[in-house]
């Protein structure tokens, strides 16, 4: 709040000018620096700030500002910012940091995808649960979200599926365990094709059968996907995501004739070695193969006319891992060519590296299965539940909201763009950087509030520097959430709220609530009051629950 006000301000100075939050209170509660200015008004840095200091006009918030080694100090009058931060918090509650920056516009954001038949993977955890983050941060800022699971549910995978189902599978197994048997068939089919041609031959003829709608090939298709779904759905279920459709390649198969009829007619295609190929500066972009197959990439241009023309997007985002960056910048470009003029937008992301730094999508062979990573950070939030608070009521959900707020958060604290180094033990830790740090927090200010019901406050009662700092705290989460979807990186936030967290915990040890007199106390709930609300907006907007007691 107060920080947009001030910024506008110095922005008038210079349109470079920024602010900074000082590293101690005596250079005010924010300040700007005057160094760059020097050159261009001839000036020495310590002579412009002490002018400026004496010109800016005061807005009614700012008590003084002064000058100080080249920099331009702001101190906040403690008094004013109580009352406008907290009345405003209190009064928005849950809508606290929401704005109409959006309106109007259509996000389709594509997110999660995981592929049929395949184990639910770490990466596509990750684009879960950043894309979740974004959606809720998305609606928050007054956006329409389209939320689309764009299932990996054809491709010529399949064939080998359907070849290696006949060959050895069991309907029994399938019923049982659909994902782990189908992909130790698919494994196996895989290192018998390697020496026998006819496997691939066989895993082909399939794909083409299916691409042909072949009832046979249909049946086991639709199979697959149905008990692969089911068990995505129980990962969701766990994780609180939903979507609004999740209608997969196969939904693109039909769209692709017409996308390349397009390209054709604008001359962009080519035939090469059989194939069918957008040629482009480096390399060309296949968009059938000599079988006749449909690709990955030319689904992708259909969804793209699709989500445009149908869904109405304004902007198109892709929540997926940087390794698929060529694939990406290939398909929007020729997409581009086309004359689609839509933002779309590549939301990539890192690895998860294990202790180690190895990457961790595979180990010794295999995927990790993702439940069993959750089943396992939820034991052990409910293990330091029953050893913290052994009196709790609902033990198991809240060791659930704990367990997977972990996991979520341990993920979202990091730059979506860096590979992440994961340890399980430590993101469960109630101490630390860590989410279930920010619920217990949390969960101490809604305790605190479920002993007294705040009177009327005199927020001058609020007087100690403690408390000004969190004040200020709290009055930047409009602007955190507006920076955190303006470069969709829900890691502005997570280091925000734990900002917040530090600020509260600190308030919390220093100053007496229920036990101070009956003014100051009145004023401290509603300080205390604000700060749920924003731990709980806050980790709500990243797809954490906060409960109020853990
Ligand atoms: N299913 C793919 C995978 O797991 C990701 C799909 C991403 N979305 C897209 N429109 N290409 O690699």
């Amino acid at each position: 709040m107060f920080e947009q006000e001030l910024l506008s301000i110095v922005k008038k100075i210079s349109p470079l000018a920024a602010l900074q939050t000082p590293p101690d209170d005596s250079f005010g509660d924010y300040s700007m620096a005057c160094f760059f200015l020097a050159k261009e008004m001839k000036k020495s840095p310590v002579k412009i700030a002490e002018e400026l200091a004496s010109s800016i006009k005061k807005p009614d918030f700012v008590e003084r500002i002064e000058s100080k080694n080249g920099y331009v100090n702001f101190f906040l009058k403690k008094e004013t910012i109580a009352e406008t931060v907290l009345s405003r918090i209190i009064s928005e509650k849950n809508n606290y940091g929401h704005s109409n920056a959006g309106k109007g516009k259509t996000i389709v954001i594509d997110y999660s995808h995981p592929n049929v038949a395949k184990p639910f993977g770490i990466g596509h955890l990750r684009s879960t649960v950043i894309g979740n983050a974004l959606v809720k941060m998305l609606q928050a800022t007054g956006y329409k979200v389209v939320r689309l699971n764009y299932l990996g549910d054809w491709g010529t995978p399949f064939g080998k599926y359907i070849e290696a189902f006949k060959l050895w599978g069991s309907q029994k197994e399938l019923e049982a365990n659909p994902i782990k048997h189908l992909y130790e068939l698919y494994v196996k089919y895989n290192k018998e094709a390697e020496e026998n041609e006819q496997f691939q031959e066989k895993a082909r003829n399939w794909f083409k059968k299916l691409e042909e709608g072949d009832k046979d090939a249909l049946k086991l298709w639709k199979l697959f996907r149905e008990v692969s779904l089911k068990e995505f759905m129980r990962i969701y279920k766990i994780l609180g995501v939903d979507f609004d459709s999740y209608d997969g390649e196969y939904s693109m198969k039909d769209n692709v004739d017409g996308i390349i009829k397009l390209l054709e007619k604008k001359g962009l295609t080519k035939i090469d070695k059989g194939a069918l190929i957008v040629e482009l500066e480096g390399t060309p972009l296949m968009l059938r193969k000599s079988d006749e197959a449909s690709t990955y990439a030319s689904r992708d241009l259909a969804a793209i006319k699709h989500r445009i023309e149908s869904l109405k997007a304004d902007i198109l985002l892709y929540i997926v891992g940087n390794e698929q960056a060529l694939h990406f910048q290939q398909v929007f470009n020729v997409a581009k060519k086309l004359n689609f003029k839509q933002k779309m937008e590549h939301i990539k992301f890192g690895l998860y590296l294990d202790s180690s730094g190895k990457k961790m999508a595979t180990r010794k062979g295999t995927l990790i299965m993702l439940d069993q990573v959750l089943n396992e950070t939820i034991a052990l939030a409910l293990r330091l539940i029953k050893e913290k608070n052994p009196e709790l009521k609902n033990k198991e959900q809240t060791a659930n909201d704990v367990g997977v707020g972990a996991v979520i958060f341990g993920d979202l604290v990091n730059d979506r763009i860096k590979d992440v180094v994961f340890d399980w033990e430590k993101i469960v830790q109630f101490e630390g950087d860590t989410g279930p740090y920010l619920q217990y927090t949390h969960a101490r200010a809604c305790n605190i509030l479920a002993k007294a019901s705040p009177g009327k406050p005199d927020f001058s009662q609020l007087k100690e520097d403690i408390e000004k700092h969190l004040i200020i705290v709290l009055s930047k989460y409009p602007e955190i959430v507006a920076h955190a979807v303006t470069d969709y990186k829900p890691h502005i936030l997570a280091q925000y709220l734990l900002e917040t967290g530090h600020a509260f915990n600190e308030f919390y040890h220093a100053c007496p609530v229920i036990k101070a007199d009956e003014n100051i106390k009145n004023a401290r709930l509603h300080l205390v009051k604000a700060a749920s609300i924003v731990l709980s907006n806050g980790l709500g907007l990243l797809g954490i629950k906060a409960p109020a007691e853990m």
